[in-house]
């Protein structure tokens, strides 16, 4: 008797969902009905442009891009996509202070990031943002430009040093001097100072962090591991938890060691950041002496109670990741480009 009360319940809840489900879908499928699409298949929609090689994919979507430009969609099983590729269309997104909640595809990432700064949305992003801010003032940055431009000159000569050969996987060569930009400026730490020691703790977080960010890719091209679960049984899943594994103890370790330095000086530099100075351009220009990195910042607002450790650790998480990444992929494409117009390339050199 218990037994079909509980098949019955569940067969209930189950109904309720889908009739949810279909609703929800039924007015998406309204507000974007005049956005053109490819011709989708009936029920799996679009979901077999989805199959095929990293590059095939590349094309393809490249190719719809322009077929429809400048919006169209894609059919999905479950949600559909819109994609947009005006300035105009992007700047409405993005300057809007009510339409602040990320795709649902953001919540691939809340295993590795939480909800740091990229991912959160309501009041914890009104706040972070706030607590944030202060860091990425353009006198902030531009104490970094020597470091900036310290890391790419590194990144030159060592490409010299490639000797004319195919440098094969560019994407992991780029990142090393991505990362320790990131790291220098917005962490305060050095990677260089790591770089020889014996345990190879900074090589298997770079390899890490390459994979872990591979296996996002990897997901996010197949709308069948878009489910937590299909994901997480899925070799790619098993292989992300073991790279947050490293990824994180590598966070952990930063936080730690730029914490000590605090204590150890006993917080002497963090007084710049004056709980009531608003002013975020004072504070900085106080502290030009002593440059401070964004972790800092963060060391700080904990301080004044306005984060914990795992509110920090969700930021480091986030901006190791999304501030190197973004960058490196930027550079393989610039490089991509100056290797395919050799005339320009000549040109840089003179
Ligand atoms: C060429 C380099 C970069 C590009 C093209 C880029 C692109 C973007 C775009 C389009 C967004 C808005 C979309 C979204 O919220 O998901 C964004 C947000 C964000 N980016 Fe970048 N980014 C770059 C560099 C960086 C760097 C260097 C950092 C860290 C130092 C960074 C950290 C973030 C963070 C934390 C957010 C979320 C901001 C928020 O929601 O308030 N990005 N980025």
């Amino acid at each position: 008797m218990t037994l079909i009360i509980i098949i019955t319940i569940l067969l209930l809840l189950s109904i309720y969902y889908f009739i949810c489900f279909i609703r929800r879908r039924r007015r998406m499928r309204f507000y974007i009905r005049n956005i053109p699409n490819p011709p989708p298949l009936p029920i799996i929609g679009n979901v077999l442009d989805f199959v095929g090689s990293t590059e095939h994919l590349w094309n393809h979507f490249r190719k719809l891009g322009h077929d429809y430009y400048p919006i169209y969609k894609v059919i999905g099983t479950f949600d559909d996509m819109v994609n947009i590729r005006h300035p105009d269309d992007a700047e409405v997104l993005l300057s809007s202070p009510k339409n602040i909640t990320k795709s649902v595809i953001y919540e691939f990432l809340h295993d590795w990031f939480g909800t740091g700064l990229l991912t959160s949305t309501g009041h914890k992003w009104i706040h972070r943002r706030r607590v944030l801010t202060p860091a990425f003032h353009f006198n902030v940055l531009r104490e970094f430009a020597d470091t900036l431009d310290e890391e790419g000159r590194r990144m030159v000569h060592d490409l010299q040093l490639e000797d004319g050969a195919v440098t094969v996987d560019l994407v992991s060569f780029v990142t090393k001097y991505t990362l320790n930009a990131i790291c220098e400026t917005a962490m305060g730490t050095s990677l260089s100072n790591m770089e020889n020691s014996s345990d190879n703790f900074l090589k298997r977080y770079r390899k890490a962090i390459h994979e872990a960010g591979q296996t996002l890719i990897h997901r996010l091209l197949r709308p069948w591991l878009h489910p937590r679960l299909t994901f997480s049984l899925s070799p790619s899943g098993r292989i992300l938890r073991k790279c947050l594994k490293i990824v994180r103890g590598f966070s952990k370790k930063i936080i730690k060691e730029r914490q000590k330095y605090h204590d150890d000086t006993n917080g002497i530099h963090l007084e710049y950041f004056n709980e009531n100075n608003e002013d975020s351009e004072v504070i900085y220009l106080r502290s030009s002496k002593k440059k401070l990195a964004m972790l800092d910042l963060l060391i700080a607002a904990k301080k004044n109670g306005h984060i914990d450790d795992d509110g920090i650790l969700e930021e480091v998480d986030t901006f190791m990741f999304e501030g190197h990444d973004t960058t490196a992929m930027g550079l393989c494409f610039t490089l991509l480009l100056l290797a395919e117009h050799n005339d320009i390339q000549r040109e840089a050199e003179v």
